[in-house]
């Protein structure tokens, strides 16, 4: 291994073990390994080799998520070095005038914002049965935060996309280790040049951070996390889908539903885009033990690109379904906090469930449409709880 290599993998593993005493003490619990990494306090560690840092549910009580708390998912190594003043960003490919913008000429773009909700394709992977390889995410590979920066539609102007231009790719700055194919996607057209899709600089207010993207990142509202490359040095106009590894074999999902544990074969299978329609409880917590009285459920729902028109729950393991109120703060492609209060009345083991529907007609599944590599997992929600 080159010693520019070693070194890389050196920081990953020295910026995880920072603050060790509480890392270490949790990798004797599998399950959920808490892990402090400077600025992303109570995430859970769900790889070491590259930064994959999940949010805990409980953390889903504010409709921004605070950066420090938003997931991280990173299938390489971050880049090592990133700075301003050598950065560029080119944009090339089937334009009539290839383009390469500094720091300084994109900072001079008009700038737009857009709160997104930001969902890995993976989530809730480690719910699927059968069990499938990869990530293992719990409900937690999912955050929202306003996301601003120039149009994509605007760089792309600026370029003249010819004719013969379908789709758009991007390439990432990550550090590619060894044999790994880098991590290069593309979206169609359509969907590059939809006034809501950006190239961001910002989050929540404030530069990017290194874990989401510094300094721009793509940013594709609505679509699993996939599509919104990170550390975007190069935006190239195709005239047919980009061929590589993270658009085929990965990130696609059955034509057809099938049984679970069937292997589906290539043929059958479509790129991931938008996200479904799905809620998460973020309390209770799955086993807790309540005082009788009055409960108050709570979580988030999404849709992707579409609304979210209602929540409902059920305390009966889902005989009969109550509304939720839904939260006052909304934006196209961001969740909804919701939260529903609950009277138990008599002392027992409960089965609290969500369920959300959006305004595509979607309703969450009793069973997540089966896939080899547990994609979009969206199946109701539930906590077991016991009421003293
Ligand atoms: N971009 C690059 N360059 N490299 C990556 O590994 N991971 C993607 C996407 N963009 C990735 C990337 C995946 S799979 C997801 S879910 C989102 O980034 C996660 O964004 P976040 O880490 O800001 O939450």
């Amino acid at each position: 291994m080159n010693s520019r290599r070693q070194f890389i993998k050196n920081s990953a593993r020295a910026a995880l073990v920072a603050g060790a005493v509480p890392s270490l003490i949790s990798w004797a619990f599998p399950q959920k390994p808490v892990v402090e990494v400077p600025g992303e306090d109570g995430m859970i560690l769900r790889s070491f080799r590259f930064i994959d840092l999940e949010t805990p549910v409980e953390y889903f009580n504010t409709w921004l998520t605070p950066t420090g708390h938003f997931f991280v998912r990173n299938h390489m190594y971050e880049p090592v070095e990133l700075d301003r003043g050598s950065w560029r960003l080119s944009i090339g490919g089937e334009v009539e005038k290839p383009l390469t913008l500094s720091w300084a000429e994109l900072s001079r773009i008009e700038s737009h914002s857009v709160v997104n909700t930001l969902e890995c394709a993976g989530n809730g992977r480690s719910l699927q049965r059968p069990q499938v390889p990869g990530i293992q995410w719990g409900k937690g590979a999912v955050s929202t935060a306003r996301f601003s920066g120039p149009r994509l539609r605007e760089l792309l102007q600026r370029a003249g996309v010819k004719s013969t231009g379908k789709h758009v790719m991007f390439r990432g700055l990550d550090e590619v280790p060894g044999k790994v194919p880098p991590f290069i996607r593309s979206i169609p057209i359509e969907k590059a040049l939809d006034s809501d899709t950006l190239v961001a600089v910002q989050m929540n207010g404030a530069p990017l951070t290194k874990h989401h993207g510094f300094p721009a990142r793509a940013l594709v509202p609505g679509w699993i996390g996939a599509a919104s490359c990170k550390w975007l040095t190069e935006i190239k106009v195709l005239d047919a889908e980009f061929v590589g590894n993270f658009m085929s074999p990965a990130y696609r999902f059955p034509n057809q539903p099938g049984k679970p544990g069937d292997a589906v074969k290539p043929e059958d299978t479509h790129p991931l885009t938008a996200l479904s329609v799905k809620s998460v409880i973020a309390g209770p917590s799955n086993d807790a033990t309540l005082k009788n009285g009055r409960v108050a459920v709570h979580g988030a729902a999404w849709a992707g690109e579409a609304d979210i028109v209602k929540v409902e729950i059920s305390t009966d393991g889902g005989a009969t379904w109550s509304p939720a109120r839904l939260g006052r703060d909304q934006s196209h492609y961001a969740w909804r906090l919701w939260s529903y209060d609950w009277k138990p009345g008599k002392p027992g083991d409960y089965i609290v469930q969500s369920r959300a529907t959006d305004n595509q007609g979607r309703t969450q599944p009793v069973a997540p449409i089966w896939n080899p590599s547990g994609y979009l997992y969206n199946a109701i929600d539930q906590v077991n709880v016991h009421v003293a």
